[in-house]
């Protein structure tokens, strides 16, 4: 775990696999070009046997970037012939297998929880132009084009700037050497975070003091909670992008007051706006429930 230890990265590798079959799919589609397309016509030729991006390696790394994109299906997609909707699982699949070799893609069903959704996209890409790419040839798909977007924010991770080995040792120590021991996460929660500019004009002790005091809040937390930090500071209209996976929504819940509680919270003005919840899925299957089509898992 040492080197996920630098990233917020909050034990997160058993979901991997359930995730991955969303791009195994599609065998035989064609590769990306490293150009955004306009829509199909414009999507490149194949380039068999392109090696799939390696999942767990980008998601551990530094200067990855996530790029979350959330959706609400236009009320007319219902209205496309059955035939049209229960193909669009394979389509979208189709293109994701054409830009495997660049992002990673997880998807999440947001439906039932919040108004102004029906799902959410997590793009990883080490180039920020390619999840563009991808996402400009999702939207060009039938299920993408009846998609409307509501929000898109953009993160890269990088190092622990507080609770490193150097500068926390006992907390760093401690952040590792809690496990993930809840049953599988089954639900992913996405919050933007924007600090105030007295927080970034306070000195570095500190805000030190105060990381200090949100790390000991929550510690206890990490068996209930996967975790990982985005820094979108001149990237989005967020300074992070904070994304959780849990099975226990009331121990986030629980763990969300306590950070409610703390001096860090007073330099919040953005905390949320949207928080958005979702079951974590394959791409196909939230595309088939959003379809109204057969689930194929
Ligand atoms: C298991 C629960 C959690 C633990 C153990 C935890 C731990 C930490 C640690 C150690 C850092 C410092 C990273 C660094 O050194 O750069 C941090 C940063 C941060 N955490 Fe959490 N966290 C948890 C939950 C949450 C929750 C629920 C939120 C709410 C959105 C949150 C928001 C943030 C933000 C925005 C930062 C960046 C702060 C900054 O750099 O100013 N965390 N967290």
């Amino acid at each position: 775990m040492a080197s996920i230890s630098v990233l917020h990265w909050h034990r997160f590798l058993g979901l991997a696999a359930a995730m991955t079959l969303a791009f195994a799919g599609a065998a035989g589609a064609q590769p990306s070009s490293g150009t955004p397309a306009s829509g199909p016509a414009a999507m490149a030729p194949a380039m068999p046997g392109a090696a799939p991006i390696d999942r767990a390696k980008i998601l551990s790394a530094t200067g990855v970037f996530g790029d979350f994109s959330v959706y609400k299906l236009r009320g007319e997609y219902a209205m496309l012939p059955a035939a049209d909707r229960k193909a669009a699982a394979a389509e979208v699949l189709a293109v994701i297998d054409r830009h495997k070799d660049k992002v990673t893609v997880d998807a999440y069903l947001t439906r039932g929880f919040d108004a102004n959704s029906d799902y959410f996209l997590r793009v990883h890409a080490y180039d920020l132009a390619a999840a563009q790419g991808f996402l400009t040839d999702f939207r060009a798909t039938r299920f993408g084009a009846y998609s409307e977007v509501t929000e898109n924010l953009v993160g890269v991770t990088k190092g622990l700037n507080y609770i490193s080995k150097d500068k926390a040792p006992a907390l760093n120590t401690a952040l590792f050497a809690t496990t993930y021991t809840d049953p599988a996460p089954r639900y992913a929660i996405m919050i933007p975070v924007k600090k105030s500019a007295e927080w970034w004009n306070m000195p570095e002790q500190e805000r030190m003091k105060a990381i200090v005091g949100h790390t000991e809040t929550s510690l206890k937390y990490l068996v209930n909670v996967k975790r990982k930090l985005y820094h979108a500071t001149g990237l989005s209209d967020a300074d992070f992008i904070t994304y959780f996976e849990v099975n226990d929504l009331e121990a986030f819940n629980n763990l969300s007051i306590a950070l409610m509680e703390i001096p860090e919270n007073k330099y919040q003005p953005r905390w949320g706006s949207p928080i958005v919840l979702g079951t974590i899925q394959t791409v196909e299957s939230v595309v088939n429930t959003l379809s109204m089509t057969d689930r194929g898992m």
